[in-house]
């Protein structure tokens, strides 16, 4: 079937970009700061670093094997490195891309607006009547907006998965990320300064363990996916254009350490922004999406030094960090038309960015501005948008790691995992032998723990 020659990545350089690019994104500058919060801190970050390293990292490596070994996207990978019927499990990947791209570009599309409107208070200044609840409930009810916000954001996102996985994905990664980077330590060292951040650094790190709930770990557990693009394709498909010489191991642990590093970093800022004004903490915590666009646009203007200049610079970032992820998702519903449909990239590309876009409208107009949409129940979960995050971030994920670690651990042969990690090396425990004892045992016993508590009744969204 393979009619077109493969992508690759120029280097290894490129791949530890775009990776990073994928995992860094709306998990870490709007979930994770979310659920710590929830979770009240401590304890829960020290448990989530944990679940990173002993289930998060081994699937990283898992899913670039598999990649790598078969240099094919997720559907051809796990049914050539596992066996045919494991065809279906790709097809759930699949579907869990669109699925989480179609709601995920609707967030995305709203930090064009935000950035938009702190360019204007920048030059304007803040007006001193406006309630950011209610610009907060303006924007996402008007229709219209939505859908041409959602709608630039999709075609961004089509725009660079276009050009391919060098001319495309990579360069951009190049770029974006040190921005991305650059932006973000101007916002630590301002927050820093703030007369909150002893008070944020002591939430985030104190451990207190008296007051994680049990529940909490497998929040964190179930964290570790999203924020690590696990569980659905994306590292499998980025793991296809590695060339024989990059080490899998050392991208991994590169790609992993960033992405905690940029979590933990945003959520001091925050958190330092936020516990600097008296009472406000109290109130931040009640919606997800209150601290980013509805807490901090205020706070920018009115309490952060050079808060000014930093806003529009923060929802840059926030824009910037969602495009590599969407690139991301993109990339595998584009490969998988590439590899098992024939098709050509640019085809590829555009016939599943506008499939996608459909369902992006139906998340788009379910926050109010269409009743139908808003009110609808399922799962316990009200709107389009929260039904749809719910079933990706419960069911699909978490199923779809389990598939790989089993697939990874169990069906693929001691000696192919074995080619793809120890790089011509001697074997050894630290090279091979640890990886193979989480990826056998600890991270799906991890998993189904997941599930399990899905199934009584958690909701991980
Ligand atoms: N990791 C991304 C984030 O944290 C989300 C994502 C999940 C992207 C799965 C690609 C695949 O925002």
């Amino acid at each position: 079937m393979e009619t077109q020659k493969r992508d690759a990545w120029s280097s290894n350089f490129g791949l530890v970009l775009a990776a990073t690019g994928s995992a860094i994104g709306l998990g870490n500058l709007w979930k994770f700061p979310f659920i710590t919060w929830e979770n009240n801190g401590g304890a829960f970050v020290i448990v989530y670093l944990v679940c990173i390293l002993l289930v998060g990292l081994p699937i990283m490596m898992a899913e670039l094997l598999i990649g790598r070994r078969s240099q094919k996207s997720i559907v051809g990978a796990l049914r050539d490195v596992a066996g045919p019927a494991w065809k279906f499990v790709g097809g759930w990947g699949v579907l869990c891309g669109f699925i989480l791209l179609s709601y995920y570009t609707v967030i995305a599309g709203w930090s064009f607006f935000y950035f938009w409107k702190s360019l204007g208070w920048t030059f304007g200044g803040f007006p001193a009547d406006l309630s950011t609840g209610d610009l907060f409930g303006a924007q996402v009810g008007d229709a219209w907006l939505q859908f041409m916000l959602s709608l630039v954001f999709s075609i961004a996102t089509v725009g660079v998965v276009y050009f391919g996985v060098q001319k495309g994905i990579e360069r951009v990664a190049k770029v974006l990320l040190p921005v991305l980077f650059g932006i973000l330590v101007l916002l630590l060292v301002s927050a820093l300064g703030m007369s909150g951040s002893g008070e944020a650094l002591k939430f985030i790190f104190e451990p207190r363990f008296g007051e994680l709930e049990w529940s909490g770990v497998l929040e964190a557990l179930g964290h570790s996916f999203f924020t690590l693009s696990l569980g659905m394709g994306a590292m499998i498909t980025y793991g296809s254009y590695i060339s024989r010489k990059q080490s899998i191991v050392k991208s991994a642990g590169a790609i992993v350490a960033f992405d905690t590093l940029i979590a933990l970093v945003a959520t001091i800022i925050m958190f330092s922004v936020i516990f600097s004004v008296a009472g406000l903490s109290e109130e931040v915590g009640k919606s997800t999406v209150g601290m980013l666009f509805i807490s901090l646009p205020e706070l920018f203007y009115t309490v952060m030094p050079f808060g000014t200049v930093l806003g529009p610079l923060f929802y840059v970032l926030v824009a910037l960090a969602a495009l590599t992820s969407t690139i991301s998702l993109l990339e595998v519903e584009t490969s998988f038309l590439i590899d098992e449909r024939g098709m050509k990239r640019q085809k590829a590309v555009i016939v599943s960015g506008a499939a996608i876009f459909v369902f992006t409208i139906f998340a788009a107009l379910s926050f109010g501005s269409t009743p139908v949409l808003s009110t609808m129940v399922a799962f316990g979960k009200t709107g389009w948008f929260s039904i749809a995050d719910h079933f990706v971030s419960n069911w699909m994920l978490p199923t779809g790691g389990l598939a790989v670690a089993i697939a990874a651990g169990w069906f693929m042969t001691r000696k192919a995992t074995e080619d793809e990690l120890v790089d011509g090396n001697q074997p050894d425990w630290f090279r091979y032998g640890a990886w193979r004892f989480f990826i056998r045992y600890v991270a799906p016993v991890a998993v189904l723990a997941i599930i399990l508590a899905v199934i009584l009744g958690r909701d991980f969204s």
